[in-house]
């Protein structure tokens, strides 16, 4: 069933942002503004905008933006339509939902999931899954976990899931597009993906099955882990297995262990860490971290003490700098990955390693010490110069102190020393992290934009042919759809401008002009709008004309003879012979 596009449109209008917000955090008024602690990351001051008038949300600290019906999605873990509805009940709308006349996609591909999942689960208890269930007692997997996990068993059969499928109503189509079945490459028809291999079903935040990994049962076999290929309702690198076994004690412990495999995050299970997820082999992205930052204010690395883990960690330094969540890295000694780390050295060895943890920064600058020769003084401005470059960009002044002296004591100079380097320029040369902030050439664009949404009867086409001048993509997308509104003499409003947005960064970079340093008000906005059209197009003229009338003079100087001025002002203006700067 679907909900009419009107419908949505009314929830929209009438379901009050700021109330529906202060259900779930306080709100206090800010001039046009209601800000808070933002729900979506960990902070103590409030950087979460909500802006009833724009009817939308935003956080200065994670970008983190939407509207109402977002809202309640992110924080109900609802789809669209389910969120929708919820509103909509709320505020007393009643939506007559209509048939698609195509069922839906996912819907389908959520089907022939949850109808492989049974297969396998079944498997696993026949005669013919006798095999694996021995390797899984092995590994030391009690009938419990398994069941917990809902593990199952493909066996090594080429049709036995096709056929089960088939039987069972799922369409081909469905199937495949799940990752479950394979086309075969020289007859018509499909086979089985997972052959004789232990079944780990992988979940999404709400316990509904998304894809699945599966292991051979002989080591010799390769590759050693096979997983279902990306698919609509399968995105690798948003997810995280175990999560929805987990969130709850996330939840309660404020913490989080993250591992790397399937057995690793079913040993941590089964010693009693019901707090652990697993990256299923991946480095954590951003996405992870995000959909973390929810649960937990600390997340705990444990990493394989080999090189390939230690790698893994500097990489994912980076992230973990601009978020406000600490992490921490816990090293195992014993043992190569914490499945074996927990046989050899028990739970016990694990607590204390994890109280033990250094976080990212410790660990990264204890790593980088070891690696580099410090006691030769080339090792020394090594070490200080990538240090540096990591210091900066901590923003707290307490914890950024903490770091300050362990580099001081490191290299033996004192803390002012230290303190003195970050202050010049380029200390953060090395690191290349992104930083949500508005770029220089873009604010006239950004300006033009914003006094277009708050007094659109200003429109005129001048305001179309700067927008076509913009060097910004994103605002330039923007300003595009908001001329196209305005020739229509419809209204814009924030909340669609933000609908269109195309991906997660212009849209985070829209809600940051629409908010930052608006108050509501634009003062002479005819003016403003003349001068921010003017500046952006001049922007390239300017540029482009004393340039060549520099040419041109040059041209005519050497032409009276007068070559070596002209050559003086080359010089001076870094003007080469064909008039090109180098
Ligand atoms: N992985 C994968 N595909 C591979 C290898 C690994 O998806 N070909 C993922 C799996 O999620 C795996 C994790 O990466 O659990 C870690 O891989 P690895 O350390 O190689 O394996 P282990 O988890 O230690 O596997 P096992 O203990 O079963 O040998
Ligand atoms: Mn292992």
């Amino acid at each position: 069933m679907s909900i009419p596009k009107d419908k949505i449109e009314e929830v929209r209008e009438r379901a009050s942002i700021v109330q529906v917000v202060s259900e779930y955090l306080p709100l206090t008024k800010r001039g046009h503004n209601h800000v808070g602690l933002c729900p979506f990351h960990s902070e103590k001051t409030p950087s979460f905008t909500v802006s009833e008038e724009k009817k939308i949300f935003y956080c200065f600290g994670c970008n983190a933006t939407g509207n109402v019906i977002t809202f309640i999605m992110k924080k109900e873990g609802l789809e669209f339509p389910e969120a929708v509805r919820t509103l909509a009940r709320r505020y007393g709308i009643t939506i007559n939902e209509f048939k698609k006349e195509v069922p839906d996609e996912r819907e389908a591909i959520y089907g022939a999931l949850k109808a492989a999942a049974e297969y396998f689960m079944l498997e696993l208890r026949t005669p013919n899954g006798a095999q694996s269930r021995e390797y899984l007692k092995g590994r030391g997997v009690t009938g419990e976990l398994a069941k917990q996990f809902s593990m199952g068993f493909a066996p090594n059969k080429w049709d036995g899931l096709t056929n089960h499928l088939k039987k069972r109503g799922v369409s081909t189509e469905a199937a495949h597009r799940a990752g479950l079945i394979v086309k075969r490459d020289n007859s018509p028809g499909y086979y089985d993906r997972f052959r004789g291999r232990v079944i780990f079903p992988i979940t999404d935040m709400r316990g509904r099955i998304i894809g699945f990994g599966g292991r051979t049962l002989d080591d010799k076999i390769q590759p050693k882990y096979l997983n279902s290929p990306e698919s609509p309702v399968f995105k690798k690198g948003e997810t995280l297995f175990g999560l929805s076994q987990s969130k709850e004690q996330i939840q309660k412990e404020g913490s989080v262990i993250v591992v790397e495999g399937y057995f690793d995050l079913v040993a941590l299970h089964k010693h009693g860490f019901r707090n652990s997820v697993a990256t299923m082999g991946t480095a954590l992205t951003p996405e992870h971290i995000k959909v973390l930052k929810g649960y937990a204010s600390t997340i705990y690395a444990l990493f394989d003490s080999d090189e390939a883990g230690k790698s893994a960690a500097i990489r994912g330094l980076s992230l973990f700098l601009n978020e406000d969540v600490s992490c921490r890295a816990v090293l195992l000694d014993k043992g190569k990955d914490p499945d074996e780390f927990l046989k050899l050295s028990g739970p016990e060895a694990l607590m204390e390693a994890v109280a033990e943890a250094p976080t990212l920064m410790e660990f990264y600058l204890r790593n980088l010490r070891d690696k580099l020769n410090i006691s030769a003084p080339e090792g020394k401005k090594k070490y200080f110069g990538d240090a540096l470059s990591y210091l900066s960009r901590i923003k707290d002044i307490a914890e950024r102190g903490h770091y300050v002296s362990i580099v001081a004591s490191t290299l033996g100079i004192g803390i002012d020393a230290v303190y003195d380097a970050l202050k010049r320029p380029g200390a953060d040369k090395n690191l290349k992290v992104n930083i949500a902030k508005e770029p220089v050439a873009s604010r006239p664009e950004a300006m033009l934009l914003k006094v277009l949404i708050r007094h659109p009867d200003l429109y005129t086409p001048d305001a179309d042919t700067a927008i076509e001048a913009f060097g910004d993509a994103a605002l330039k997308k923007a300003g595009t759809a908001i001329c196209g509104f305005l020739r229509d003499g419809k209204a814009i409003s924030a909340a669609d401008l933000l609908e269109g947005a195309e991906d997660a960064e212009s849209r985070g970079r829209l809600a940051n002009l629409l908010f930052r340093e608006d108050d509501g008000y634009v003062e002479e906005p005819e003016r403003m709008l003349r001068d921010s059209i003017k500046s952006v197009l001049n922007r390239g003229r300017v540029k482009q004309s004393t340039q060549e009338f520099t040419r041109e003079s040059i041209k005519l100087l050497e032409q009276m003879g007068k070559s070596e001025v002209a050559l003086e002002i080359r010089k001076r203006l870094e003007i080469g012979p064909q008039g090109k700067r180098h």
